[in-house]
């Protein structure tokens, strides 16, 4: 039975009538522009595989009624008129987000089933797939108006404001935006945006996510206290972002001999090198010298995340450190951090044993088992059925 089917049965069983439609929205790793987002600079993404599904049909008693397929038994119901940040909270916060963005275009409520794929808490955008799906949903049952980047920006304040989760604007691009066997270069301060031929097969690599299996969250702790600080530097260097830095000799006089200038520093440091490792991964796609050649700018932005971001775990340090001893062309922690995912850049005739080499020093280390998969460069949000 497809993805879609099983979404229209699940829809059945819960609601007794037959959804509208079926529409999914991936998940997505990020090669390069790790928290550039809210720096107005540049990312790389591409769409994973694996998908969130929802099963989505208008209502006219006024309730948003939320049914999971990973959280069996927890249905939720609410009155579109009672949602507000928060209410409701978990899961369905993300779906309602969305509901709440479009009141005004569906005022009788919706009946959504959600099923999905993407392993949530791997800093694999579960949480912006779930918002994509139900965003494009709507769009196509009452706001045909809205375009690619209206829904991007409903699924942002969807995380942003219902769920108190800080984040900036990669996740919803990538998940909406991203197309098949392209990463999505997008400058996210004029929202411009290129797909770039992504084709590591025909170079006989291979991009390997492990998911450590180490979880984050990110409306609580250190992804706001990051935040915080690069808009306090930003401010200490009198520019609007940190992108207008010109180089990191400008950010010298962040150093002012306290504590707290030592670690704007940094951070800054961070954001200014990593928007450029994203214009040399673009010009490495682009131009001849074959997909390998990126491999060390991911190990250098590994290193700024790990050491100016101060954002890495044991077990990301753990599984990028041992990828290189295997040989693997680069690797680097993905995401918010504090946890989650690697990538690993690696000949495809040593994927097994980099993985196995892995896997093995996380037994050693006492980590739990990581998970690998390797990265197809998929579709953004459509409709299924
Ligand atoms: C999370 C956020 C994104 C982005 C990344 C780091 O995934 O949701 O907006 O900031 O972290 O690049």
């Amino acid at each position: 039975m497809s993805a879609a089917d099983r979404a229209r049965q699940a829809f059945v069983e819960a609601f007794g009538t037959q959804p509208e439609g079926v529409w999914a929205a991936p998940g997505r790793v990020n090669v390069i522009g790790e928290h550039t987002d809210y720096n107005d600079g540049f990312v790389l993404p591409v769409a994973l595989p694996h998908t969130t599904r929802a099963a989505v049909a208008r209502r006219d008693d006024g309730l948003v009624a939320l049914v999971s397929a990973q959280h069996p038994g927890d249905r939720v119901e609410v009155p579109v008129a009672e949602l507000a940040p928060g209410r409701p909270g978990g899961w369905a916060g993300y779906p309602a987000g969305v509901v709440h963005e479009l009141r005004d275009r569906v005022p009788g409520g919706v009946s959504v089933l959600v099923d999905g794929d993407v392993p949530s808490g791997a800093g694999l955008s579960s949480s912006a797939a779930l918002e994509c799906a139900v965003a494009l949903a709507l769009r196509d049952l009452a706001a045909p108006d809205l375009g690619p980047a209206d829904l991007v920006d409903v699924a942002r304040r969807a995380e942003n404001d219902f769920v108190g989760a800080p984040t900036g604007i990669l996740d919803q691009s990538a998940s909406m935006l991203c197309t098949a066997g392209h990463a999505l270069f997008l400058d996210t301060r004029d929202r411009s945006a290129e797909q770039v031929p992504f084709d590591l097969a025909a170079a006989g690599l291979e991009l390997l996510v492990v998911d450590t299996g180490t979880t984050h969250d990110h409306a609580t702790g250190g992804y706001g206290d990051r935040r915080r600080e690069c808009e306090e530097a930003a401010a200490r260097l009198g520019v609007p972002a940190l992108r207008d830095v010109p180089d990191v000799a400008a950010l010298a006089v962040l150093d002012d001999g306290t504590a707290e200038g030592a670690v704007l520093l940094r951070r800054a440091r961070h954001i200014v090198t990593e928007n450029a490792r994203v214009l040399d991964v673009v010009r490495v796609l682009r131009g001849s010298d074959g997909p390998a050649a990126i491999g060390p700018v991911l190990t250098a932005g590994h290193a700024s995340l790990r050491d100016d971001f101060q954002i890495s775990t044991p077990e990301l340090d753990t599984c990028v450190a041992t990828a290189l001893e295997a040989g693997a062309a680069g690797a680097r922690m993905v995401g918010g951090g504090f946890g989650g995912s690697a990538i690993v850049l690696v000949d495809v005739r040593s994927t097994s044993g980099v993985a196995r080499m892995i896997a093995d020093r996380f037994a050693q280390a006492g980590f739990g088992a990581p998970r690998t998969f390797a990265v197809v460069p998929s579709p953004g949000a459509r409709r299924l059925g």
